[in-house]
């Protein structure tokens, strides 16, 4: 199978959302922390009725109806996660009712976890699945589903939810450039969630922080070397026109690709302008330990960067700005943005992606963009995806009822024997929704 990738896509996330304006001023934080600090605008999150199992339900069915995909013509699925709501039983499962209902159980692939990277993880199984020599004919499908929620203090604004599905297979209008990807993995205590009878994270934000940093240099640094090998010279910025990231919050993306600038300096001072060369001229003979805490080289190359910020990363930011952190989804939701953006414009780019997750696991790698075809062509993904109505049928809460929400679902999490309020006027047609849980602790679910 040739150009093997994304066909096609399409996103869910709640209708609920909180702004960060807001929240800032009911958490007395300081004006400007969350809509500027972190560089977030706002945030959605599941209610009772909804979950990680009910949003997955809902974008896989609204993917094989959008693009017509026939049930039976599936051959794999799985899905990325971190969300626990069972240790053994895979939320794929859940999703097998959509195949059954058409005779299709023949179906690979279970669930992948490891924090933020479980989609990535579940991403590439397809890709290799097609590649391979047990590949059927058949289409991968992968899934990426999360609600993201942290206990009350500083990382509560980093929240969202949303599930991801993508329809994978040859001739794919968005191809794997597979000898293009690097990998990171590590052994690191920066974000997990020992804590079986909670659904929050035990987070160490700033560790977290320098750990995406590190994993970012060395994915870049092994990814420059095997383009070396291959096309004889080391790979920069200049040899793609996007790069797309994984995205707690956006001031993360910014400092981010700042470092991919500083690594091409340290690389090669050739590969930039003049005036960056000068600017970051003190900062090249920082250690590498020293170069992650020096405020003064983040100030520097993010300013140095923005102009080209603007160009190669901005159009991927606009989705979690507005819902925020999303796990599994984050890194596919920037992307999404991008499709969403520039979908006119895609066609012969190539686009860099850096997925991370805690504790952690990272890979940096290239997707090839071409126009594709009917229903599988780019405009169409865009159509199908329909981003400006999605995010302008959200609805508003006010911040305690956010807080009110959590504390529900705190309280519910890991329960049995409750019927949910089963309210779901704000859910759009065809939407999932959780309905009871019974004393087996089995969940129920209807669509509206
Ligand atoms: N106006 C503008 N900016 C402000 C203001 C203000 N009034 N107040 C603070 N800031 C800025 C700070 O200067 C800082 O920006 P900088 O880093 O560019 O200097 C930023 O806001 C954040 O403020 P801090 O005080 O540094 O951090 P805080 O203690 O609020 O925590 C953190 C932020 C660590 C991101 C926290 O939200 C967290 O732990 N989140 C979850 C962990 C996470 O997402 N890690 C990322 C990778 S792992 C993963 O994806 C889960």
């Amino acid at each position: 199978a040739k150009n093997v990738g994304i066909l096609a896509v399409d996103i869910y996330f709640p209708p609920t959302c909180v702004q960060q304006e807001a929240l800032e001023e009911h958490d007395g934080a300081s004006k400007g922390k969350y809509t500027i600090g972190l560089g977030q605008d706002c945030m959605v999150f599941c209610t009772e009725v909804e979950d990680v199992i009910s949003m997955s339900l809902t974008v896989v069915s609204s993917l094989l109806e959008k693009y017509q995909i026939d049930p039976k013509s599936i051959g794999r699925l799985e899905v990325g996660s971190e969300t626990v709501i069972d240790k053994s039983k895979s939320i794929k499962t859940f999703l097998m009712q959509i195949f059954e209902k058409h005779g299709n159980t023949d179906i690979e692939g279970v669930d992948s976890t490891n924090a933020c990277y479980g989609g990535t993880a579940a991403l590439f199984n397809c890709v290799n699945w097609v590649e391979s020599s047990s590949w059927d004919g058949r289409y991968g499908l992968v899934v990426c589903t999360d609600s993201a929620v942290y206990a009350e203090g500083p990382a509560r604004p980093t929240g969202g939810a949303a599930a991801i599905a993508m329809l994978i297979g040859p001739d794919a209008p968005i191809a794997f450039e597979s000898k293009l990807r690097a990998s990171h993995m590590s052994h690191v205590y920066d974000f997990y969630k020992p804590n079986l009878a909670s659904e929050y994270p035990v987070v160490d934000g700033k560790l977290s922080q320098t750990c995406y940093l590190m994993a970012l240099d060395s994915c870049y640094n092994q990814l420059s070397k095997k383009h070396e090998n291959l096309e004889g010279k080391q790979f920069s910025i200049s040899n793609a026109d996007y790069f797309v990231f994984h995205s707690p919050y956006n001031k993360l993306v910014q400092k981010s690709f700042a470092r991919l600038v500083f690594n091409d300096i340290l690389k090669n001072p050739s590969l930039m302008g003049e005036t960056a060369k000068e600017r970051l001229a003190p900062f090249v003979t920082l250690s590498s330990e020293e170069s992650y805490q020096s405020r003064d080289l983040e100030k520097v190359s993010q300013q140095v960067a923005k102009p080209l910020y603007d160009e190669k990363v901005q159009p991927s930011t606009l989705i979690p700005k507005q819902i925020g952190n999303t796990y599994t989804a984050s890194l596919y939701a920037a992307f999404i943005s991008l499709l969403h953006n520039k979908n006119s414009t895609l066609a012969s780019k190539r686009v860099i992606l850096f997925s991370y997750g805690s504790g952690l696991t990272s890979t940096m790698f290239s997707l090839q963009i071409n126009e594709g075809q009917h229903p599988f062509s780019l405009s169409n993904i865009a159509k199908v995806l329909d981003i400006a109505a999605k995010l302008k049928s959200r609805h508003e809460f006010p911040p305690a009822k956010f807080v009110e929400t959590l504390k529900l679902m705190e309280h519910r999490y890991g329960g049995k024997e409750f019927v949910t309020s089963k309210d779901i006027s704000l859910l759009s047609p065809g939407t999932y929704y959780l309905t009871e849980v019974d004393s087996m602790y089995r969940r129920f679910y209807e669509q509206k």
